[in-house]
């Protein structure tokens, strides 16, 4: 069990729910999935959260069960809307970034991964991620390449001994 890594993430439909869980079973450490609030679920569901995520909108979230102080580094795991971070993601960001020390950013997307999606993000937590995952979608189903993983997770590892 590695106590200095913590991973938080949203996922409406699952998918970055199992990219959380494949990082959280390599790592073995606490995991916080964000609850929104706001019924997202169906095609209004669908509209909402592209329409939230165009606006740069924040959503009601559930408080956050773990002390984000008590750890090394923060994971933070997001599906794509619309070419951003998702909403849910935005808001804990926007309302636990004072408590946020080292960060990593994994996300999952229909198209082909874009790490320039974090550049803003980036901006506001004015500090570089120790790691970036992106997985598409085509990625999750065929399964993922486990050296990404790795490649991933190494730094993550090495920065929570620190
Ligand atoms: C409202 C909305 C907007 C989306 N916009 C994008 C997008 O701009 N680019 C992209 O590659 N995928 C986009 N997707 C696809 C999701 O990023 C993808 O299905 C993701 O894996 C969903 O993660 P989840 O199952 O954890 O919710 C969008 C999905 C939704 C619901």
């Amino acid at each position: 069990m590695n106590p200095s890594v913590l991973i938080v993430y949203y996922s409406r439909s699952g998918n970055t729910r199992k990219v959380a869980d494949m990082i959280a079973h390599l790592i073995d450490c606490d995991v916080e999935p964000i609850v929104c609030k706001e019924n997202l679920s169906g095609f209004w569901g669908f509209i909402k959260c592209a329409f939230y995520a165009v606006f740069n909108k924040f959503l009601q979230i559930s408080k956050i069960e773990h002390n984000l102080e008590k750890y090394k580094v923060v994971l933070i795991g997001t599906p794509i809307w619309a070419g951003k971070i998702s909403s849910p993601i935005r808001t804990f960001i926007d309302r636990y970034k004072d408590k946020l020390t080292r960060v990593a950013f994994f996300a999952t997307m229909g198209a082909e991964p874009n790490k320039g999606i974090f550049r803003k993000i980036n901006n506001t937590l004015a500090k570089e991620p120790v790691a970036i995952l992106i997985i598409s979608v085509k990625e999750l189903k065929s399964g993922i390449d486990k050296k990404k993983l790795i490649d991933f997770i190494t730094p993550i590892q090495d920065s929570s001994n620190i």
